[in-house]
C-alpha cells in the first residue's frame, strides 16, 4: 500500500522542483491517472493500446494539473491487458520495447516513475523489466513485512531472467503513525533488515495525502504546508540527491 500515493506525490514533488518528470500508469483502477486529474473519454488511447503496440508512447503522453509533470494515462480497459498480453510474443518485455522506441521523447524527462498495480502480475513483470531502480512503500504496520518478502523475491527473479541491471533503489516507510508502538516496532525491523536500503524520510499517516486524489491534486498543490507534503518533499531531495 502507498505505491500511488507515493508516485503521484514524489513525481509532482521532482516536478515542482523544477525536473521534468513522467508517470506510466499501468493500473486498470487509473487511480494515478484519476488522482492527477486525468480521464480517458471512452475510445481514447491510453497505456493498454502501447502495451499493444497500436499506439506510440508519445501519442498517448498528457499534462496534467502539475506543471512539469505528464502522464502515461490508463483506464478500466487496462483490464482487457491481463487476457491480451500473454499472448503476445515478448509479453514480459512490451513496456520496455515501448519505451525503447520513444527514446527521443523520454530524453526529455530527468525521472519516469511506473505505478504498479497490487498485484504481482503480468503487468507488474512489465514494469520490473523495463525499470532500473525499485521505489518500495512499505506501510508501518505487520502484515506489511510479509509482502515485503514476497516482492523482493519477484524483484529478484526478474533481475536474474530478464533485467539485469535492476535494482532496489530504497524501501520508504509509510502510513506511519508514531504514536502507536507497533508502528515504530516496524519501521525498526525495516531498518534492521534493510539498513542501507531504507530511505531515511518517513511518511506518516496524513488525512490530506488520502484527499488529494479526488481533487485531481497532489497534496503539494492542495496543502503545501501539510506533514504529508512536507515528507514527499523531503523523499524527492533523498531520490535526487542518489541520482
Ligand atoms: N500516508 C498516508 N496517509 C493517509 N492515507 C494514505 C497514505 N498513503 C496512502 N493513503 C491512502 O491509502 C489508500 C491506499 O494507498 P495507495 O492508493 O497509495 O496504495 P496502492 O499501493 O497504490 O494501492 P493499490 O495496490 O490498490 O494500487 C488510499 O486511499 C490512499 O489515499
Ligand atoms: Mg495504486
Amino acid at each position: 500500500m502507498g505505491k500511488t500515493t507515493t508516485a503521484i506525490n514524489l513525481a509532482a514533488s521532482l516536478a515542482q522542483s523544477g525536473e521534468r518528470v513522467l508517470i506510466v500508469d499501468m493500473d486498470a483502477q487509473a487511480n494515478a491517472t484519476h488522482g492527477l486529474g486525468v480521464r480517458l473519454a471512452e475510445g481514447e488511447p491510453g497505456v493498454l493500446e502501447v502495451l499493444l503496440g497500436e499506439r506510440h508512447l508519445a501519442d498517448v503522453i498528457r499534462a496534467c494539473t502539475v506543471p512539469g509533470l505528464d502522464i502515461v494515462p490508463s483506464s478500466p480497459d487496462m483490464a482487457g491487458a491481463s487476457v491480451l498480453l500473454p499472448e503476445m510474443d515478448e509479453r514480459e518485455r512490451r513496456l520496455k520495447r515501448a519505451l525503447a522506441t520513444a527514446e527521443h521523447v523520454l530524453s526529455e524527462y530527468s525521472f519516469v516513475f511506473i505505478d504498479c498495480p497490487p498485484s504481482l502480475g503480468l503487468l507488474t513483470v512489465n514494469a520490473l523489466v523495463a525499470a532500473d531502480r525499485v521505489i518500495v512503500p512499505v506501510q508501518a504496520e505487520y502484515y506489511a513485512l510479509e509482502g515485503l518478502a514476497q516482492l523482493m523475491s519477484t524483484v529478484a527473479a526478474v533481475k536474474e531472467r530478464l533485467n539485469p541491471s535492476l535494482r532496489i533503489a530504497g524501501l520508504v516507510v509509510t502510513m506511519m503513525d508514531p504514536r502507536t508502538t507497533l508502528a515504530r516496532q516496524v519501521e525498526g525491523e525495516i531498518r534492521r533488515h534493510f539498513p542501507s536500503l531504507s530511505f531515511k524520510t518517513v511518511v506518516p499517516r496524513n488525512v490530506r495525502l488520502a484527499e488529494a486524489p479526488s481533487h485531481g491534486l497532489p497534496v503539494s498543490m492542495l496543502d503545501p504546508r501539510c506533514a504529508g507534503s512536507d515528507a514527499y518533499f523531503d523523499l524527492a531531495m533523498e531520490v535526487a540527491e542518489h541520482g
